[in-house]
């Protein structure tokens, strides 16, 4: 694995006049410690589901209040939490949420049209389960401050709205459609690490290659559905957080639209991939897809 620069140098007080991003490669519990209070302008996040996705041993539990808390502590009042989940656990993710002190707001639909029905046949059409074609975001927000209208905290905090569209255009949907990630989404600023595999054939007739994605993430998000996100919920210029950052989309995303980023992920490969992507992303912004 190569060595890579240390993000996670800079002291959060210096954010908003120095930093452009913050990665950190630990437990988002111990990493949001070291934040005061009221420093995020919106939290745009793709915590595990609860389901072991693809087998995932990250995926196994949904973060709980206790967690959910610690983000609101460092959220400006007023400001937006939007957080994917599963048709099947976003129940437990918006429990959770709700627990910790946030109020829910919506359920934002991500919407494609590429998936694998992943069903069981029983009988002719009856199968055990209807294809998937969205995945459900819990968007919800921290209280406004105690006392003021949602105007007077926008005027203070810039936090509580959302970008629906300038007046005249038409009202932005709580359903954003968006393809699933291409390969080249995946691997934006990892095309050194693509290694060719071996399929089948022989030493003879000589082998079938065939590339094999850098980003071995299972859940990767696409960088134009997160870049709609950070969008839609956060203020020009303001500090967006993924304390679940994986492959590093969210902060690809942020960066290329003038936002401050902070990031955080437990694994070290995919710290290293989100780092390498982040880093590609913010110096070759023309290589960052639009938003969707
Ligand atoms: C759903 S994935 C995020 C994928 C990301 N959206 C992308 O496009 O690559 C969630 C990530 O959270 C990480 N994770 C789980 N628990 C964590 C924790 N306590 N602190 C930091 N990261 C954690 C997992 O390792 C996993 O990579």
């Amino acid at each position: 694995m190569k060595n890579l620069p240390s993000y996670s140098t800079a002291p959060a007080t210096s954010i908003s006049s120095t930093l452009f991003y913050e990665l950190s490669n630990e437990d988002c519990r111990k990493f949001l410690r070291t934040k005061p209070d009221n420093l995020v302008d919106a939290v745009i996040t793709d915590p595990p589901y609860g389901i072991g996705y693809k087998g995932s041993r990250w995926d196994r539990f949904v973060p709980t209040a206790p967690l959910w808390r610690e983000v609101l502590r460092v959220m400006r009042p007023g400001a937006f939490i939007v957080a994917a989940s599963a048709a099947k656990t976003q129940h437990m993710t918006a429990l959770a949420l709700d627990k910790a002190g946030f109020e829910i707001k919506d359920l934002l639909v991500w919407h494609y049209t590429q998936s694998f029905p992943g069903a069981v046949s029983i009988d002719g059409p009856w199968r055990s389960n209807l294809r998937t074609n969205h995945d459900p975001w819990i968007v919800a927000r921290k209280p406004l401050e105690k006392g003021l209208t949602l105007k007077e905290n926008w005027d203070k905090w810039g936090t509580g709205a959302v970008r629906t569209g300038a007046t005249g255009t038409s009202w932005q949907t709580n359903v954003v459609s968006c393809p699933k990630p291409s390969r080249a989404d995946r691997d934006l600023g990892l095309t050194g690490l693509v290694k060719k595999k071996k399929m089948n054939g022989s030493p003879d007739s000589g082998y079938f290659t065939s590339a094999v994605a850098a980003n071995n993430h299972a859940t990767v998000k696409p960088i134009a559905l997160m870049r709609k996100l950070n969008q839609l919920f956060c203020a020009d210029g303001g500090v967006i957080l993924d304390p679940f950052m994986g492959s590093g989309t969210t902060g690809i995303a942020a960066l290329a639209d003038g936002y401050q980023f902070l990031g955080c992920e437990i694994d070290k490969k995919q710290f290293r991939n989100a780092c390498l992507r982040i880093d590609h992303g913010h110096r070759h912004s023309n290589t960052v897809p639009q938003a969707a």
